[in-house]
């Protein structure tokens, strides 16, 4: 895994938009996995400032999100559709039909997760995934288990990721206790895998998933296996990791 240090939130945001943006640059129609929370919120702002400023154009660009909250219609301001076109689809010239996020409302989630996975075949692969990590080493919503899912599904939501994600709920309550998540199988047959990191609340997990065994109990531990990985991450979330 190549791991880039970056002094604090803002130079990680400022270098992944920049490697993302020379994704598009290479591939104009490339697929781009996507995810929601903090952590891309910058690198999204700064792509949207390469779009307005520098012209950087996503017209043929194709998306696919690894998440959404389970019983959250796209319309609900929490739910991870909303995130995307808030923070980023409506600042862009991507064409909306270019977009795919998992449907939360589905009736049918294992025939869906099956589709979902079919599609990103059907669409060529993903050429670049862009991760975030949970603070208990989840990636995407796969949360730490006894064995790692291969398929999108429907998950439960683990305890650390309801209390984690209460902050942009009125309470925790109100936390939705499931999602569909995109499997490892689909994160993994990714062309090349953008994970980032910051603050010191996930320095343990990204200790975690650079020096521990590969475990199911740390989902991100099997980007291990991927010969494609660059971490981008700031320095408290690199305050564990031992110097090379
Ligand atoms: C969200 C997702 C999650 C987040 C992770 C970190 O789409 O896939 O795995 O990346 O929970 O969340 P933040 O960035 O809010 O700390």
């Amino acid at each position: 895994m190549l791991i880039i240090v970056a002094q604090d939130y803002d130079e990680m945001s400022r270098k992944a938009a920049r490697f993302i943006a020379a994704q598009v640059l290479l591939k104009p129609n490339c697929l781009l996995g996507l995810a929601t929370g903090s952590t891309p919120f910058g690198t999204y702002q700064e792509l949207i400032r390469f779009h307005q400023e520098d012209g950087l154009s996503f017209q043929n660009v194709r998306t696919v999100n690894v998440d959404e909250y389970y019983g959250l219609p796209a319309s609900h301001e929490q739910s991870y559709r909303h995130f995307m076109q808030e923070n980023l689809f409506d600042q862009i010239d991507i064409q909306p039909g270019n977009t795919h996020i998992p449907d939360g409302l589905t009736r049918d989630p294992q025939t869906y997760g099956e589709e979902y996975d079919e599609l990103i075949v059907a669409m060529g692969g993903i050429d670049l995934q862009l991760l975030g990590i949970g603070s208990n080493g989840h990636i995407a919503f796969n949360e730490p288990g006894r064995y790692f899912s291969a398929q999108t599904r429907l998950v439960d939501l683990n305890k650390l990721t309801i209390e984690d994600n209460a902050r942009f709920f009125e309470s925790e309550d109100e936390v939705p206790r499931q999602a569909i998540s995109m499997g490892m199988k689909s994160i993994l047959g990714s062309k090349r895998i953008l994970i980032l990191a910051s603050g010191a609340g996930k320095a343990e997990a990204v200790r975690e998933m650079l020096e521990g065994p590969i475990d199911p109990m740390v989902p991100a531990s099997i980007l291990q296996l991927h010969p494609n990985v660059t971490l981008i991450a700031d320095k408290d979330a690199l305050s564990l990791v031992q110097p090379a």
